[in-house]
């Protein structure tokens, strides 16, 4: 059974109740229990993760030996953390990026994305369904 890792970055666990419009109605938890109920499809173990720190996160990325794989939704790191990026590239592990909305259909800030150079891929504007998407490229 392969191991994946899903770490969430700020705001995230606002979800529900952060801007609905954009982000939808599931909150964090709901999200997880789903990818929890897929992942099972996929004969895969989640470890569900989420931090509004950067440095947390960067920890988590470094002691991630244990798993096969990781999906991240880095929030707005995504737009501004070379440190996310340099340890992403450091742990030489297949990183999934994604993201609820499509962030290349909203602000412009949005449009750059420090993760995806060293991500397998991007999955952006599905919401749940973007994670368990990223979920489906474990499945092999
Ligand atoms: C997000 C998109 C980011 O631009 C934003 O800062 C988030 C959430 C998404 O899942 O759509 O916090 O990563």
């Amino acid at each position: 059974m392969k191991k994946i890792l899903i770490i969430n970055g700020p705001n995230l666990n606002l979800l529900g109740k952060r801007e609905p419009e954009i982000y939808g109605h599931l909150t964090l938890k709901d999200i997880e229990e789903k990818c929890k109920e897929f992942s099972k499809n996929i004969n895969c173990e989640l470890d569900f993760r989420q931090s509004n720190h950067e440095g947390v996160i960067i920890d988590w990325l470094h002691d991630s030996k244990e798993f096969d794989g990781i999906i991240i939704n880095a929030g707005a790191y995504t737009h501004t953390s070379i440190a996310i990026h340099d340890a992403i590239k450091s742990i030489g592990k297949k990183v999934i990026e994604v993201h609820l909305s499509n962030i290349h259909a909203r602000e412009e800030f949005r449009k750059k994305s420090f993760i995806s150079s060293v991500a397998v891929g991007q999955i952006s504007g599905f919401g749940l369904k973007s994670y368990l998407m990223a979920l489906l490229y474990f499945d092999d």
